[in-house]
């Protein structure tokens, strides 16, 4: 069964509703979706909004309650969930809490008092950021630890739902030729990047009060580079694995403020839900350096932002020029590209010689195109959602992650950067240039 708290939202309506609706297609739900919001509507009004029919299998499933979670006293879907659970003979319950932070403590005191857990499996699903900084995230992670146990506690990071993310253990621990030149002999910089073109839309209060850094570097950026720079685990078990990434986070060295850059894009201030006189940033640019032997040396650059002129999410490892007398005219760098949105793949970019006299080089790309091989890729909600109805932990982000990020990240943003405006559109390599550039490199364009 599954009880999802925050039921008219975006999230519910937009990933929530039709990744279950598809693990439902494909025979692997088959319990009641309990759907709780704060609207007035009628069940058939709900199947509405959220955009099914109600001649789907899947809309007989919906049953939505009205309850708003900051006054509710014995609410009546408590009773229902009891009811259902055991005439359909569900195996367990999952929690989904796609609801402001502020009502996670109202929910975890309305499950406890209503004895909501007895029965079966019992599993929470929190959603990205986890807290506002680490003495918040500690402040929740003590509330539901008052009702559940880490092992049933999954939090979301959906970039780890992506096949090109949990590609990387696979392209670097079964190919020699990426593994063998995986550290700082090969490789001069790694650049994740993660721009958008869309500006805060309907999210703009929850976006004020975040900002770039704690949207998207401190758990999908962080993810992505201690995934990048871990070392081999002893053993590929999500404990080994989690304690390599760790020691990635606890070795990176403090950012210094001159490695700092943030923007904010114009007319942000205007934006629904926006304080007029708002510092938040909406880009940011970071070098991060790893404190050890594989990675002494190379920066990690990290950049993120909203209404950018693209939108695209990719790791590049930027290689060291070859030793060599031959001296070509237009020799660039070799770049290893993963791409992880819009289009998934991962590509190589060389030099070759140009046809004709003289050894003057042309940039090729040898690509290999995700869509163009599997057509069948599960969106990350739909993976993620399975994985917690299999008590599989290893998508999701422990405990001990969150801690260590947020240690990081607050020091990080302890460090208060001047915020600077740029035009929506504007490209996120120009934007952070001179971050680069002081270190007489470039940002990677070849995508
Ligand atoms: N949207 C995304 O793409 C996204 C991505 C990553 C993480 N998240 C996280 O997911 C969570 C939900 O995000 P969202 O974008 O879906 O937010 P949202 O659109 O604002 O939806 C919030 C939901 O909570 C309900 N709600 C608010 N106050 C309530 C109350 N007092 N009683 C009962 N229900 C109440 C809202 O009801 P109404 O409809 O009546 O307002 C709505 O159903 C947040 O923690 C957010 O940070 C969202």
């Amino acid at each position: 069964m599954i009880i999802i708290f925050g039921a008219t939202g975006d999230l519910t309506k937009r990933k929530l509703l039709p990744a279950i609706n598809n693990l439902h297609k494909k025979g692997l739900i088959d319990c009641p979706v309990i759907c709780i919001g704060r609207r007035d509507i009628s069940n058939t009004e709900y199947i509405k909004l959220v955009g099914l029919k109600s001649s789907d299998s899947f809309s007989k499933l919906i049953h939505y309650f009205k309850t708003d979670l900051t006054e509710s006293n014995n609410p009546l879907f408590v009773k229902f969930i009891k009811k259902e659970f055991k005439e359909h003979k569900c195996k367990g319950k999952l929690f989904y809490f796609a609801i402001p932070q502020k009502l996670f403590k109202p929910v975890i005191d309305l499950i406890k008092a209503s004895k909501l857990l007895s029965g079966g499996w019992n599993r929470v699903v929190f959603e990205k950021p986890f807290g506002y900084d680490l003495v918040t995230a500690k402040e929740l992670n003590k509330q539901v630890s008052t009702i559940f146990k880490e092992k049933d506690i999954y939090r979301i990071d959906h970039f780890l739902g992506k096949e090109l993310v949990q590609n990387i253990q696979v392209l670097r621990f079964t190919n020699s030729i990426f593994e063998q030149m995986w550290s700082n002999e090969f490789i001069d910089n790694v650049q994740v990047i993660m721009d958008e073109k869309v500006l805060v839309g309907s999210r703009g209060g929850y976006y004020d009060n975040a900002g770039a850094v704690r949207d998207m570097v401190q758990n999908h950026a962080m993810q992505i580079l201690s995934l990048i720079a871990m070392e081999p685990p002893k053993r590929m078990t999500n404990e080994e694995i989690i304690k390599e990434k760790i020691k990635v986070l606890k070795a990176l060295k403090p950012v210094k403020p001159s490695d700092i850059v943030l923007g904010q894009y114009k007319g942000y201030r205007g934006e629904r839900g926006v304080d007029p006189h708002s510092d938040t940033e909406t880009f940011t640019a970071l070098k991060f350096n790893i404190n050890n032997d594989r990675w002494k040396g190379v920066p990690f650059y990290i950049r993120t932002g909203k209404a950018l002129s693209k939108s695209l999410t990719e790791v590049n490892l930027v290689l060291k020029r070859v030793k060599s007398d031959l001296i070509c005219k237009n020799e660039v760098p070799n770049i290893i590209s993963i791409r992880i949105k819009p289009e998934e793949g991962v590509s190589i970019r060389f030099n070759n010689k140009l046809p004709g006299h003289g050894l003057e080089t042309s940039p090729v790309k040898m690509d290999f195109c995700h869509r163009c091989l599997f057509d069948n890729n599960p969106e990350a909600y739909e993976v993620l959602i399975h994985e917690v109805f299999m008590g599989n932990k290893g998508l999701f982000t422990s405990w001990d992650e969150v801690v260590h990020s947020w240690k990081f990240i607050d020091d990080l943003l302890s460090k208060n950067g001047k915020v600077r405006k740029y035009e929506r559109g504007s490209s996120g390599s120009m934007i952070a240039r001179k971050l680069l550039s002081k270190d007489r490199r470039e940002w990677v364009e070849i995508n």
